[in-house]
């Protein structure tokens, strides 16, 4: 009896330890890891999201809009209630919905690479390379307050 406890708790001990890295805070972050990107290129304020495993094409809903500021450089940026693009493995393409505030202007990110230790942001035709992770925890939009 004492022997299977030991057992017990010794299993249960190597299962608490290989969980030490955070969870994902929702389905969509887990995700998104699936695809090989970082849970942090989504706020933690996802409610909903819907993804057709065929095509790729993804729909996250937030609770309202989301203002939040972007490692490393403090871009400001927002995302829209509904987010919406098409995942395959390391890419992210046909993104709408995630705007950031560079050089006097809004520009829509429209696409996200994953290359290995770092992320490509797609602009259009430029693009900019950013460590990935600094993207490792899921940021929390300024002021969460549900916009509708
Ligand atoms: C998923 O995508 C495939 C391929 O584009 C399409 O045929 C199918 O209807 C989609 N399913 C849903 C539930 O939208």
């Amino acid at each position: 009896m004492a022997k299977a406890l030991f057992l017990f708790s010794l299993i249960f001990l190597s299962t608490r330890l290989s969980c030490s890295s955070p969870d994902p805070p929702t389905l969509a972050h887990a995700e998104l890891t699936n695809y090989g990107f970082p849970i942090g290129l989504l706020p933690s304020s996802v409610q909903t999201y819907a993804l057709n495993q065929t095509s790729g094409e993804f729909s996250v809903q937030l609770g309202g809009t989301c203002k939040l500021t972007l490692p490393p450089d403090n871009y400001l940026a927002t995302y829209s209630n509904r987010i919406r693009g098409k995942i395959e493995q390391g890419r992210i393409a046909e993104l709408d919905g995630i705007r950031v505030w560079a050089f006097f202007k809004w520009w829509s990110i429209t696409g996200i690479r994953s290359r290995g230790d770092n992320l490509v942001f797609e602009v259009g035709m430029a693009s900019a390379k950013f460590p990935s992770k600094n993207f490792d925890e899921s940021p929390e939009c300024d002021g969460q307050k549900s916009a509708s």
